[in-house]
């Protein structure tokens, strides 16, 4: 067995991947935010050749990235040389070393029309961020070569402080927050990081070739998972925050956001047999060690 090689270990997805995996079974590497155990990597700058010898691993899961709308927006060129100029030469270098690349693409290929989107759908992206992910997917689709593509829900955590959707508003209400204001009118199917892991691993080991969607198994509304946040601490003695229901496009974000770009996973569950977390028992865990 070789070691997965854990492009952009540092990110908050690979954090949790590293720190299952380790360096016996698992390179990692980082460029800015220092990992234990790991390599330094820029992939504007250098060849991923410099960093690893041909034989170490067989599959790549590439999570660098900047995987921010608002920043990608925000200097297009910028984020053009790295999500796409550095990450098809990166891809290129991987297959000349012989190693699968597992490239991290994102629910925002859509463009939130229809929502329940399945690997079929044609992607039709409205964000910067996301033409630049299908930059990459159609390049992969049309290289012949092996690779696989993940595209990823939201991803949400359960460890306290980790700024991730159920933590980030646990925290406002453990703070003293007495109102909170959320889009009703923005959809998706969330995952936990720790399935996203389980998904990268399995399809590493399967060998397994083109686009999978990787969700949670339900839909919600933004605001829906709000309520079910609030009404858990609710039932835990905590008082009632009011909430003010809002729409996406109040926010003042420089692009307009998909509103519903909502994911199946039957493609991905049916190849790997992952079983997915669900939110309310995702909410569950996080309030016990919240408030341990
Ligand atoms: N999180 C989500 O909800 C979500 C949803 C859909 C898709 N995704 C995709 O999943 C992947 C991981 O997302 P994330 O939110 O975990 O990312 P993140 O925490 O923002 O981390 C970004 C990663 O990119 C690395 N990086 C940035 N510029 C680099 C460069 N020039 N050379 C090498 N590495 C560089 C960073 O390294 P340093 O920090 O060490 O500089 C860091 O490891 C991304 O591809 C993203 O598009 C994420």
């Amino acid at each position: 067995m070789t070691k997965l090689l854990i492009l952009g270990a540092s990110s908050s997805v690979g954090r949790h991947l590293w720190t299952r995996l380790g360096p016996d079974q698992a390179i990692g590497t980082y460029r800015s935010h220092e990992l234990a155990g790991g390599r330094r990597f820029d992939s504007v700058t250098q060849s991923i050749a410099q960093v690893i010898r041909p034989g170490e691993s067989s599959h790549a899961v590439i999570l660098l990235a900047d995987p921010q709308p608002d920043s990608c927006v925000k200097d297009p060129q910028v984020s053009h040389r790295l999500n796409v100029v550095a990450m098809t030469r990166l891809v290129e270098d991987l297959w000349g070393l012989g190693i699968t690349p597992i490239f991290a693409s994102t629910e925002f290929v859509f463009d939130g029309v229809k929502g329940d989107y399945v690997e079929t759908d044609e992607a039709r992206p409205i964000l910067l961020y996301g033409r630049q992910k299908k930059e990459v997917e159609d390049f992969l689709l049309a290289s012949g070569k092996p690779h696989a593509i993940l595209r990823f829900a939201k991803v949400y955590g359960t460890e306290p402080g980790d700024g991730t959707l159920f933590s980030a508003w646990i925290a406002q209400a453990l703070g003293g927050a007495t109102a909170m204001r959320c889009a009703a009118d923005q959809v998706f199917s969330p995952v936990h990081v720790g399935d996203v892991g389980e998904a990268i691993l399995r399809v590493a080991e399967r060998d397994l070739g083109g686009i999978y969607h990787l969700s949670g198994n339900q839909r919600f509304n933004r605001l829906e998972l709000l309520e079910m946040t609030l009404a858990a601490l609710v039932r835990r003695g905590y008082p009632r925050i009011a909430v003010e229901p809002c729409s996406i496009d109040d926010f003042n974000l420089p692009e307009r956001r998909p509103k519903d770009v909502s994911m199946r996973a039957e493609k991905l569950i049916a190849a790997t047999g992952m079983t997915m977390m669900n939110p309310e028992d995702a909410i569950d865990v996080l309030l016990r060690k919240a408030l341990a």
